[in-house]
């Protein structure tokens, strides 16, 4: 069945419009809010970075102070270091590659070809992400003790509206399989525009998200947090392939190799609240009653030149990460990845975020034993299948006790 999204646009759009009286008044006192937010970022980033850095050692001890979690809650994007050791890291990396070239997935990848739309409206073209995700080095990664510690201190940093019904529990994690990059030294092709995930026009056309930013719309702007757990876990997604499916308090990934500036990896707008004016933003006069700053369904929602400069001007790279370092970004902050590389090693990565237990992920999880147990692609994801017949990949007599509870075969 085709849905005319078109329509659904004009006709949420009008009753968003009539149901918010204030918005010219709303949008200027967040364009204000948003300017000097930028100027800020700006600023930051002649000092010292924009993004927050925190040793794990420093999460181990307790000992992160108050000013770190007020500059994280605002500026959304965490680098934890050292939270892996490098020579597992780079064993780890090692038998990625070892795992992507002995089972032929080059070769695999030619038939298999075209599978994969997600991305497809964005500028730059597909980045160097290989669809597997049960290799043994993922696997432990997403079981270690120490991303389970780095996690639970990320989770807890939401703030529940009522604390004795929490919306998830932020001390234990869901498995979330996603895949991996491996970008080649030298490659120019192969980048990908700033974008937000975990929905696009759904933010303005599904009253789900209506709670998520009822501040935005209806309530008290000023006091919008985006830290606020409430409405997150239920939210409704359009189903397309390479949408997650599950709430992840943060994304992220774990660095494999060293990856910094000019190196074919992240960039980000370190700036949480941002999603605000981008709500905001689209529902301006200058925008077409249909449309909504070019958002499209089932892909990621693109920051584009046109409708959203102001926000480009604090699109800033990461710091440079070494191996076993690991990033984390806010599910609302706009980021993307560099169009060169132009650095002489490989920027490779593992996508690992944060999912923590909630039912939304519990019930995803019921998807993914099964593609896990089989090798097939995560059902978030095109079902390309790669690894089904792929040597070394990583078995369910492997996981350990915290990874059982991750899958969701223990509770
Ligand atoms: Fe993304």
């Amino acid at each position: 069945m085709t849905v005319n999204y078109e329509e659904q646009i004009q006709k949420c759009k009008a009753e968003l419009k009539a149901k918010i009286p204030d918005l010219s008044e709303r949008f200027q006192a967040e364009t204000s809010r948003l300017k000097a937010e930028v100027e800020q970022v700006q600023h930051e980033m002649k000092t010292r970075h924009a993004v927050v850095e925190i040793d794990f050692r420093e999460i181990q001890q307790g000992s992160v102070d108050d000013d770190t979690i007020s500059r994280l809650k605002r500026r959304g994007v965490v680098v934890i270091r050292n939270v892996f050791d490098p020579q597992v890291v780079e064993g780890w990396n090692n038998e990625l590659h070892r795992y992507i070239n002995d089972n032929h997935y080059f070769e695999k990848q030619q038939e298999k070809a075209g599978l994969d739309s997600y991305f497809g409206s964005l500028a730059s073209s597909k980045p160097q992400i290989f669809g597997v995700y049960w290799s043994r080095a993922q696997m432990e990664a997403r079981q270690s003790t120490e991303l389970a510690e780095v996690r639970q201190w990320l989770n807890q940093l939401w703030r529940h509206p009522n604390p004795n019904h929490p919306e998830f529990d932020a001390s234990v994690e869901c498995l979330y399989a996603d895949r991996i990059r491996q970008r080649e030294p030298g490659d120019a092709s192969l980048g990908l525009s700033p974008h937000v995930d975990g929905g696009s026009i759904e933010r303005w056309i599904d009253p789900s998200f209506y709670e998520v930013y009822k501040d935005v719309y209806f309530g008290n702007l000023k006091a919008f947090d985006p830290f606020n757990a409430h409405g997150r876990v239920h939210t409704r997604e359009i189903p397309s392939p390479a949408v997650c499916r599950m709430f992840r308090t943060y994304q992220g990934w774990t660095a494999l190799t060293r990856q910094g500036p000019g190196d074919g990896t992240l960039n980000v707008v370190p700036i949480t609240r941002a999603m605000a004016w981008v709500l905001l933003r689209a529902l301006q006069d200058d925008v077409d009653d249909t449309d909504l700053c070019g958002a499209r369904a089932g892909r990621a929602l693109g920051i584009t030149e046109n409708h959203h400069q102001m926000l480009l001007d604090a699109y800033v790279p990461i710091p440079t990460v070494e191996p076993g370092d690991t990033v984390w970004w806010h599910p609302d902050v706009i980021h993307g990845v560099e169009d060169q590389h132009q650095g002489s090693e490989y920027s490779n990565v593992m996508y690992i975020g944060a999912a923590p237990r909630c039912s939304k992920n519990a019930q995803f999880l019921e998807l993914l034993r099964p593609a896990f147990e089989q090798g097939q692609s995560s059902p978030d994801f095109a079902p390309e299948d790669y690894e089904t017949d792929f040597s070394g990949r990583f078995t369910i007599d492997q996981l350990s006790a915290l990874g059982r509870v991750q899958m969701g075969y223990d509770p």
